[in-house]
């Protein structure tokens, strides 16, 4: 979503601030914009579209000064345009806003605020604030920080805020309720930011602010207030992310690097959790032997590509256990009257920690007495902060807007927490979970080998990839599977996709099929039926001309015979082939979007962290 960054040093601000913004852009956003104090005053620069349209303004009058905010705004209250674009300033041009996250009750402040003889320049609620904070300074607030807290205590919803005020030349102000803000302490320079990666090259330190913090940044150091403006105790905290991460090392994408990563990555999360002998250990679950061995009921609530995870997660955890597992989308649990109690443990699956849907289940899970734990990437973030316990996806910072790694290592969380839970609940035998734990160990080998093949699909992709419309198709633990691989074909190259699960086929999708329609029918052997099934779809398809392009376990050729075009993937146990099959399908998303040319590490609408409903 929109992007935050701040400055106050030594040097100028103007392109500490683009630079911080340069390294949000994969939040996605459609306008951008600065405040700088040059000593004497506040000067504004703003520009619709991407950076470089700001930077080329910027380039023609220089904004001068080492204080100053900058912003990039994904449009939500008006249209993207530059009287909309971030920072937003009082009437009287001494108090600069930048804001993510929604001010519910702007109207009825505009409205009291117009009343007064306020007048507005955008069709924002961001705008609402540096009225509100003029109007204390008028009404005789006894400093900077009294006027933000007074004007804050009366605005309602969300927001990360970065504030300059002409009369304090030398400070920043960050405010934070219930959008991500983090202060980064540097060598006689802060900074503040909405996500790490903006400052992750400038700063080691940085302070999480809680809900209802305003901090008060210098040069020197920063203090921290409460929304009465008494100060409030903060923790300084090492950053974790490495700088080079943040980088794209060498791909020509984030998401390409992304899905590169994913064997290490998924070799040392299992590490992690799986000692020499065999065991699984979660530690920061915070789940102990007794509550996992009386649970009857866990219920998985994401958004997205984490939705899909836990899709997987309940085919998975319902198979090798006997517990029930239901899910359901965020956005639905959270406005409907699930039957959740004490009994219940929540589930909450999310990338970035920071996804509004995800968060307001979690809360009103908690109200209805659950436990509630999340499987989340980042760290410190405001699900991680919200839940009982967590499971660290560990994938390091995600830049591509489509998930990829995040995905992977979501599957393997589930994967580590059904098995740990089969183990304590005594629903599979020793030998069946060594057995599995086996196989695991081979999941990191058999991704680097699809990776090996990427060219093979990369070719497959350029022949598929102009048509209007695909179609994705997987049974039992393959369903999720295809639906992420379609929601990947979609975000990332604008191409219509459906995921389905093939036993449906028939009673509709089938309708879909003519001589043009690519059909992506997850092929990989099981040790059932399943697996007979998913052939006798494929003859369905190639009986309408379908063109198939079937993802098979090496070896399998009688289903090259079928399908025009195969990838064949390693054998893997069925249980844990959506680790790798997905690989596949997030190749082949990526080369069809190459080919097609749109901007694959900020497609466009999307953004990456979805902080407003
Ligand atoms: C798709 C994608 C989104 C996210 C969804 C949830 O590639 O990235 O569908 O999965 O917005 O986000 P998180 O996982 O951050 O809660």
């Amino acid at each position: 979503m929109c992007g935050i960054v701040g400055y106050v040093g030594p040097e100028a601000a103007s392109p500490r601030l683009l630079d911080g913004l340069r390294r949000l852009e994969y939040r996605g956003y459609d306008s951008a914009g600065l405040a700088v104090h040059d000593g004497s005053g506040l000067h504004v620069a703003r520009s619709v579209g991407r950076l470089a349209a700001l930077e080329a303004r910027l380039a023609d009058s220089p904004l001068a000064g080492s204080v100053g905010v900058g912003h990039t705004r994904w449009a939500t209250h008006g249209a993207p345009s530059e009287a909309n674009a971030h920072p937003h300033l009082s009437p009287d041009g001494r108090i600069a806003v930048v804001h993510n996250g929604i001010i519910e009750n702007y109207r009825e402040l505009r409205e009291e605020l117009a009343a007064a003889g306020h007048r507005f320049q955008s069709e924002t609620d961001t705008e609402t604030l540096p009225h509100l904070i003029q109007r204390e300074v008028a009404d005789g607030a006894a400093s900077g920080l009294d006027a933000i807290a007074a004007a804050l205590r009366k605005a309602r919803g969300a927001y990360a805020l970065g504030i300059l005020l002409a009369g304090e030349p030398e400070v920043v102000y960050a405010a934070r309720l219930g959008s991500p803000l983090i202060v980064g302490v540097g060598e006689g320079e802060t900074y503040i930011a909405s996500d790490v990666p903006a400052i992750v090259n400038r700063v080691r330190k940085v302070i999480y602010l809680e809900d209802g913090q305003i901090a008060r940044l210098t040069a020197a150091g920063v203090e921290v207030f409460d929304l009465d403006g008494r100060p409030a105790p903060f923790e300084v905290k090492d950053v974790t992310v490495s700088a080079e991460s943040a980088d794209r090392a060498g791909f020509e994408t984030f998401m390409l690097k992304e899905i590169h990563e994913q064997p290490r990555i998924l070799r040392d999360l299992l590490h992690q959790h799986v000692d020499a002998d065999g065991r699984i250990l979660l530690p920061d679950l915070h789940l102990d032997e007794a509550t996992l061995k009386g649970l009857d009921h866990i219920f998985a609530v994401a958004c997205g590509t984490a939705f899909h995870a836990a899709m997987y997660g309940k085919i998975l955890i319902e198979h090798l256990t006997s517990l029930r597992v239901d899910i359901e989308l965020a956005s639905e649990f959270r406005y409907r009257r699930p039957k959740v109690d004490g009994r219940t443990l929540l589930l909450a699956v999310s990338q970035s920690g920071e996804t509004a849907d995800t968060l307001a289940s979690v809360r009103m899970a908690h109200s209805r007495g659950c436990r509630v734990v999340s499987i989340c990437n980042v760290h410190d973030s405001s699900l991680v902060r919200e839940c009982d316990g967590v499971l660290y996806t560990q994938a390091g910072p995600e830049i591509g807007v489509a998930s990829t790694k995040a995905y992977t290592t979501q599957l393997l969380s589930f994967v580590l927490l059904a098995l740990h839970l089969a183990r304590l609940r005594g629903d599979l035998e020793e030998p069946e979970i060594r057995r599995r734990l086996q196989a695991l160990r081979a999941v990191p080998n058999a991704i680097h080998y699809v990776l090996e093949r990427k060219d093979a699909i990369e070719r497959i992709a350029d022949k598929h990839h102009d048509g209007p419309s695909s179609l994705y198709l997987g049974r039992r633990f393959n369903v999720p599977t295809a639906l992420e691989g379609a929601l990947k074909n979609k975000e990332i190259s604008y191409q219509h996709a459906e995921g389905y699960a093939a036993g449906e086929m028939k009673h509709g999708p089938i309708a879909l099929i003519h001589e043009y329609l690519p059909v992506v029918c997850i092929c990989t052997r099981t040790e059932d039926e399943v697996y007979d099934k998913m052939v006798s779809n494929l003859r369905e398809v190639e009986a309408r001309h379908g063109r198939i392009i079937a993802l098979a376990t090496d070896g399998d050729r009688a289903i090259a015979e079928v399908a025009e075009d195969v990838i064949f993937v390693p054998e893997t146990l069925e249980e844990f082939s959506p680790l790798v099959n997905v690989v596949a399908l997030q190749l082949l998303a990526y080369f069809a979007a190459k080919a097609r040319g749109t901007d694959i590490d900020k497609p466009r609408n999307l953004a990456k962290s979805v902080t407003v409903e």
